[in-house]
């Protein structure tokens, strides 16, 4: 039996990841999602799981640890890794916008100060308009960033708008759409084809019947 190690991104994802996965059988034991172990293999013995943080999911499958994940496309447009990317999942929705105080008004020097977690991308977006930016690095809770003075707006994900609205920030932009993508290692995906190919078709007719999440 070929044996896939699947990488997943913790957080947001993980849980709608395994529900969507338990739905063609891969289950775990009851105590996955709550235990601190980061390794765990599934019920049949099929597949192995990892639970990287999400910007980890491209460097363990593009350096092959990890056969396949799941993953953002907002971490895979950030992280711009060398790895296939043969499926959009119906999980983990959400956009890429860039957003601002309710109140703002121009900072009155040209140069926009983006607080963000995805460098690349804000660089890349303003960078296409002509704008010029500072870019300002977080690790998470960037919509503190303009409300406090460090920055003038941010980009960032939103899935719900909760924590804009509850910081009194709006969307003053949509940069793109975002969702969960299954990645595969390039050499796994050649050497362990058959197993691959299976998990992406059995992926497939479950996307094509409408699976949800928590169906
Ligand atoms: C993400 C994102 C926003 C929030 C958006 O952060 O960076 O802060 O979720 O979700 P909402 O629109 O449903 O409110 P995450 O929860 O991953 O935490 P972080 O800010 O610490 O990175």
């Amino acid at each position: 039996m070929t044996r896939l190690t699947i990488a997943i991104a913790k957080g947001r994802l993980q849980s709608d990841a395994l529900a969507l996965l338990n739905q063609f059988g891969i289950t775990l034991s009851d105590d996955a999602e709550t235990s601190r172990r980061l390794s765990i293999e599934d019920r049949s013995g099929e597949y192995r799981f990892l639970f990287v943080k999400p910007a980890d999911v491209t460097v363990y499958v593009e350096h092959g640890i990890a056969d396949c994940g799941i993953v953002g496309r907002d971490v895979l447009l950030e992280a711009s890794a060398d790895v296939l990317q043969p499926l959009d999942l119906p999980i983990g929705r959400c956009r890429m916008v860039v957003a601002a105080p309710a109140d703002a008004k121009a900072n009155g020097h040209g140069i926009v100060k983006v607080a963000t977690k995805y460098p690349r991308i804000a660089t890349r977006h303003f960078g296409e308009r002509g704008q010029p930016v500072e870019i300002i690095s977080l690790s998470g809770s960037v919509e503190l960033a303009p409300v406090l003075g460090l920055a003038d707006c941010i980009v960032d994900l939103v899935e719900t708008g909760r924590t804009l609205r509850e910081n009194g920030l709006i969307v003053t932009e949509e940069i793109f759409s975002s969702a969960a993508r299954l990645i595969v290692n390039r050499a796994s995906y050649q050497l362990k084809a058959n197993a691959l190919l299976k998990l992406i078709n059995l992926l497939k007719d479950l996307i094509a019947k409408g699976a949800k999440p928590d169906a």
